[in-house]
């Protein structure tokens, strides 16, 4: 029995797929490549000694989705294909809707169809809008102020609705805060397409020379130092996550909704801080104004995945810039060889 992992050759996706197979699944992997590099299957196959079946199509073909569920015995899906720049969303609303929502409802509609009934589902911290207080507890309020947000809520009221109708479904709603780093071997990171909007691979690319320094969005927040304080979450961490949602999928819980983050805020000032430390490259910054959108501050309660999940972050800031750092080193024009 297998795991389906659509956008599994993307950057939370690839780094899933190696705890998946480290954990002795079988993994199959659906991929558009929109967003990501094929490439990736030889570092997996490097990685853990397993080339995982590889599909190259998109979620929203449902035929084609109809093939790979017919091919093979599927007993559970990680769903990550998604589109996911803020900014982006923003300009191209519909093209979001349709691609993030239409190809989960085709997802999901065909693992009915197969009778799959175990599903894990990316979802993001930007579900909580501009959070009332923090550490954010599960159950905080939900709201969004972009479209890419909005898919991610849209999304979760379905699954709950589906939940709801259908004992038979399980669904692990995964959300997480900010994921950075990248797998030890150096082999396997983020690459963004274009100048990244996120900042750690916005630090990494000033590190490696490719941009001449870093824009900090605002120092007038009310933060410690007045940058705004975010949740970095190793990948390998976020990935064994996702190993720990499906085994908890087996206990058949129904729906069940987990943060995934570390617990600690750091803020823009403190991470540039502490890659430099790590790196020893220097990273220039000049403060400019607020981005529209941006929140003060965002960290999570991870308690409920310590206590349901047995799963707990266990990299800290220093592997995260360590491990971001030898990606991007190794890489500097990422999966272009
Ligand atoms: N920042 C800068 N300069 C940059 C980029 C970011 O100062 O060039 C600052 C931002 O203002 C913010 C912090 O760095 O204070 C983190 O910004 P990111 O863009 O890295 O991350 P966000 O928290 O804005 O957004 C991320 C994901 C979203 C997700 C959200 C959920 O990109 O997909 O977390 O918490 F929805």
């Amino acid at each position: 029995m297998a795991v389906l992992v659509t956008g599994g050759m993307g950057y939370i996706g690839s780094h899933t797929t190696i705890s998946l197979i480290e954990a002795g699944q079988e993994v199959i992997i659906v991929d558009d490549l929109s967003n990501s590099s094929v490439v990736v299957l030889n570092r997996i196959e490097a990685i853990t000694g397993v080339r995982p079946k590889f599909y190259e199509l998109n979620v929203m073909d449902e035929s084609a989705l109809t093939q790979v569920f017919s091919e093979n015995e599927i007993e559970s899906v990680i769903h990550f294909a998604a589109y996911k720049a803020v900014g982006e969303s923003v300009e191209k609303p519909l093209e979001y809707y349709t691609n993030n929502i239409v190809n989960t409802l085709t997802l999901l509609r065909v693992m009915k169809a197969h009778g799959v009934h175990k599903f894990v589902f990316s979802s993001s911290a930007t579900v909580y809008g501009d959070p009332h207080k923090c550490p954010i507890t599960e159950d905080f309020p939900l709201s969004t102020t972009n479209p890419y947000g909005s898919t991610k809520l849209m999304i979760e009221d379905m699954l709950r609705d589906i939940a709801k109708a259908d004992a038979t479904f399980n669904v692990a709603i995964l959300r997480y805060f900010n994921p950075v780093g990248a797998h030890k071997s150096g082999t396997i990171g983020e690459e963004p397409n274009g100048i990244p909007n996120n900042l750690m691979p916005y630090i990494t690319k000033v590190a490696v020379g490719k941009l001449s320094r870093l824009n900090v969005f605002g120092d007038d927040y009310p933060t410690h130092d007045g940058t705004g304080v975010r949740d970095y979450i190793h990948v390998v961490d976020l990935a064994d996550g996702h190993v720990k949602a499906l085994q908890k999928l087996d206990e058949l819980p129904g729906l069940v909704t987990y943060n995934l983050g570390t617990g600690n805020g750091l803020s823009v000032l403190d991470l540039v801080k502490a890659f430099s430390e790590a790196s020893g490259q220097e990273i220039p910054y000049q403060i400019v104004a607020r981005r529209a959108g941006d929140i003060a501050m965002c960290y999570a309660d991870a308690s409920l995945a310590n206590k349901e999940l047995g799963w707990t972050a266990k990299y800290g800031v220093k592997e995260m810039c360590e491990d971001s750092w030898r990606w991007q080193s190794n890489n500097p024009n990422g999966y272009e060889i």
